[in-house]
């Protein structure tokens, strides 16, 4: 058995030794040119004059290419066709690229690129939210609104009231491997494009459209990223697109990597957010009516704003069912760079947004956050129990990792007796209440209360607190904090349409497999899991499955690897391809040995067919020689999606996916420096493909989140410059931020729906996780005095000193 297993992943020790190739890795022509951006130095204004004649003179400039030079489409929009390469007439951030140096190495492009003149009629930039709103500078016309009851009626009704305002900061990706691609030129005229991408089909599509071929004429392929986190969904068209066209310019290779300082200043990064809320509650705690209003700065291009603003829509609620509420998104188009897709895709200022809530409730009424949110939970999971696994077709001696039926088995018991506990918690009156979300999908999976049964306990929640409260009374500079924050977050693509997968499946006579998926690999083990369940298809090792670079001509019109749906996509995709050929070969042997086709059994390296035991090669080799088709493209679509935008109603997601996390901090009351000390995390991969790199993704996530909402930090000038493109200004989690204790479980339960092998996909969702971190925070400044210490993101050690001053009063 493959699936399940914790295998490490499959490029270890590749990355390990610095042996894997990554885009700039690739071995090129001695002729190979490298490119690089002239940009704009303001944020917004006229170019009124362009004076390039020393940048073309410069040692080793081969050319020099302008808007006007550019033979097709100028656009790498992944959406509205709002941005063009290279700027014409007007620029709209500080760093927007406006030429493009081609020569003949990096340095030599990059120092010929700052002796451009560009002459800039300067206008005033719409930099912040006030800005934005007052010059009514928006994507989609007006703000979008979605609501769910009479939210006014039911704030005027409320016996209590709460409100305020909470600005979240935006994130850089800094993923070890900056923007990379490499174009080379092909006969009759293709081009074959190497990118650093998760979206390969995007890239192929602007790449045909700006050197005017047909998408069959261009190939791309990516073996791996190092690191992706949204960044590259679409960020990475501009370069590929660049080398394409210089390429096609020159006949020649062009490649081009964006320094750091470089990616930082011309790449978006994750969308800041502020809300407005206001709450009717009752007494307890309960919450009975929210109005959100999110103000979203997206930048200045659409890109993938609006499905990041309207998923932070859809994470408003996090994990609780809220009788009322509304939810007004502005989507405000400013002059810094266009915000873009991030681990989470607007999901995590959504949910910041409600657990603020959640803290505010509970500090005005003198209660424990945790039992607030626990009060606000949605009803528990009323499905039927998924049927029990597919016992394995043998079992097999000796396997120890082979824990399949056991975990079922526990998942199930787990579900009987954690019910009691939380049931007698639940509070009655709100369980005839619908248990639907803000955009009426009905809950029916929900299993927090288990989970946070389990956890609360683990962590041991309730003593720690106690035991810390009594700490802080004792202890006047120093401060800790302890919270409990859960997540619930939605699996699916929001453009019903992406969520499809294909893969191609080849056996060879030896019995070795190939395997490709349309899936790219950026680090989270994508490629282990989709293999993991290849084998388990044919019952082979892991280790005789192969999967090569992503390639747009094994795999037409894929998906990004985005939103968290890779395994679940090509993981189905691929079963489909590789169960395709194991009932050709299973009807070959069967005939072979007069069997029943249905009764032959792949396992253990063997094909058992009538009693008798052929080694997996031997049965590849028979099937060959019996004319036996051992290649097959497999497809899959999700199940049961419908979602109408306009009217913010349907759903949306397949499934959620759940996680819940205890964070505990200290804090120096005199300047604001803090720390994790310990986390404890819980979190529902289903019935894991692989158990440690799950645990990985959710260690990294919970790491990356807690990053972004304390230590990272984007600042742009009163000009619109970002000040903070460096990594000695930009302060993401060191090894030594992790936290001191580190305690992550997988939930044992498995998926409610019917997902490859009742996994759930787990990229995205242990991010936010990371809230924790600062609800930790915001307890510790609370410890400090009576008044609500309303801390904003990023966290940072000025932020925090201003919240126990606010705190005090
Ligand atoms: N893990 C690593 N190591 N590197 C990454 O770039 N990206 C995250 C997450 N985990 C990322 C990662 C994001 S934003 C997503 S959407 C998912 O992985 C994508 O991969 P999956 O769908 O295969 O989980
Ligand atoms: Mo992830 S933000 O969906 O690439």
């Amino acid at each position: 058995m493959s699936v399940a297993r914790p295998l490490p992943h499959d490029s270890a020790p590749l990355h390990v030794t610095g042996a894997a190739r990554y885009v700039d890795d690739t071995p090129v022509p001695a002729t190979c040119l490298h490119l690089a951006f002239g940009v704009s130095p303001v944020a917004r204004g006229t170019i009124t004059a362009t004076d390039l004649a020393e940048v073309r003179t410069a040692p080793g400039v081969v050319a020099v290419l302008e808007a006007a030079d550019l033979p097709f489409a100028n656009d790498v929009s992944p959406s509205i066709h709002d941005e063009p390469l290279l700027a014409t007439g007007e620029v709209h951030y500080a760093g927007q690229p406006i030429f493009l140096v081609v020569a003949d190495s990096h340095l030599a492009a990059r120092k010929a690129a700052r002796l451009g003149r560009v002459e800039i009629d300067e206008a005033e930039p719409i930099l912040t939210v006030e800005q934005a709103l007052a010059a009514d500078s928006r994507f989609e016309g007006g703000p979008v609104t979605w609501s769910k009851g009479d939210v006014d009626a039911a704030l005027a009704a409320a016996p209590d009231r709460l409100e305020g305002r909470l600005e979240i900061g935006g994130q850089e990706h800094f993923y070890l491997e900056g923007q990379a691609a490499l174009a080379w030129p092909q006969d009759n005229g293709d081009m074959l494009v190497q990118s650093s991408t998760q979206h390969p089909t995007e890239i192929q599509h602007k790449v045909a459209e700006a050197i005017g071929l047909p998408m069959s004429g261009v190939r791309v392929e990516t073996r791996r990223m190092g690191g992706g986190f949204g960044g590259k969904e679409s960020q990475g068209n501009a370069l590929a697109v660049a080398c394409a066209v210089a390429a096609r310019h020159t006949g020649r290779a062009c490649k081009m990597r964006y320094d750091r300082d470089d990616d930082m200043t011309i790449t978006g990064k994750r969308h800041d957010f502020r809300i407005d809320y206001r709450v009717g509650h009752d007494a307890e705690g309960r919450v009975l009516a929210v109005d959100f209003t999110h103000y979203v700065r997206c930048g200045w291009s659409q890109d993938l704003s609006l499905p990041v603003a309207d998923r932070a829509m859809l994470h408003a609620d996090n994990a609780y069912l809220l009788p009322a509420v509304r939810i007004l998104s502005h989507r405000l188009k400013t002059n810094t760079q266009s915000a873009t897709a991030f681990r989470g895709f607007g999901g995590p200022q959504g949910m910041v947004g409600i657990e603020r809530v959640m803290d505010a409730l509970a500090r005005k009424l003198g209660r424990d956050p945790a039992e607030v949110r626990r009060l606000n939970y949605y009803h528990p999971a009323h499905h039927a129990p998924p049927p029990a696994p597919e016992p394995p077709p043998e079992k097999l001696a000796g396997d120890t990792h082979d824990d399949l039926a056991s975990r079922g088995a526990a998942g199930a018991s787990v579900k009987t007796g954690g019910g009691k506990r939380f049931r007698a918690a639940f509070s009655p009156e709100r369980k005839g209440a619908e248990n639907t979300t803000p955009y009426g999908m009905e809950v029916s999976d929900f299993i927090l209360h288990e989970m946070t049964d389990r956890l609360l306990e683990t962590s041991d929640y309730t003593a720690r607190r106690a035991a810390i409260a009594e700490w802080n009374a004792d202890s006047p500079l120093l401060k800790r904090g302890i919270a409990f924050s859960p997540v619930k977050f939605g699996i699916s693509f929001t453009l019903t349409h992406l969520n499809q997968a294909g893969a191609l499946v080849h056996v060879y006579q030896d019995g070795s497999i190939h395997l490709n998926h349309g899936g790219t690999e950026m680090g989270q083990g994508l490629f282990r899991k989709v293999a993991q369940v290849a084998a388990d298809r044919f019952g082979v090792p892991v280790e005789q499955v192969r999967i090569t670079a992503t390639d747009t001509a094994k795999v037409p019109n894929t998906s990004a690897t985005a939103a968290s749906s890779g395994s679940d996509l090509n993981g189905m995709a691929t079963k489909a391809a590789c169960d395709e050929i194991r009932g050709r070969m299973a009807a070959c042997l069967a005939e072979l040995h007069q069997a029943d086709a249905g009764e032959v059994v792949f396992a253990d390296g063997e094909v058992i067919v009538g009693g008798e035991r052929i080694p997996f090669a031997r049965a590849a080799q028979l099937a060959y020689e019996h004319r036996v088709s051992l290649s097959a493209a497999g497809f899959y679509k999700t199940p049961d999606l419908a979602w109408d935008r306009a009217a913010g109603r349907g759903r949306p997601f397949f499934y959620f996916a759940y996680g819940a996390a205890v964070t505990e901090v200290a804090i120096d009351t005199l300047t604001g420096e803090n720390r994790i000390l310990r986390t404890d995390i819980l979190h529902d991969a289903g019935r894991s493909l692989n158990p440690a790199i799950d645990i990985g993704q959710i260690e990294g996530g919970y790491v990356q989140g807690a990053g972004w909402l304390t230590t990272e930090e984007l600042v742009w000038d009163a000009k619109g410059r970002l000040r903070t493109h460096a990594p000695s200004t930009y302060k993401i989690p060191a090894c030594s931020d992790r936290p001191d204790m580190f305690n992550v479980a997988l939930w044992d339960g498995e998926n409610y729906s019917e997902t490859i092998y009742r996994s759930k996909a787990v990229g995205e969702p242990p991010l936010m996780l990371g809230i924790s971190a600062w609800l930790a925070l915001m307890d510790a400044c609370a410890a400090c005095g009576p008044h609500d210490p309303a801390l904003d993101t990023p966290a940072t050690p000025e932020r925090v000193l201003a919240a126990v001053t606010r705190a005090r009063g």
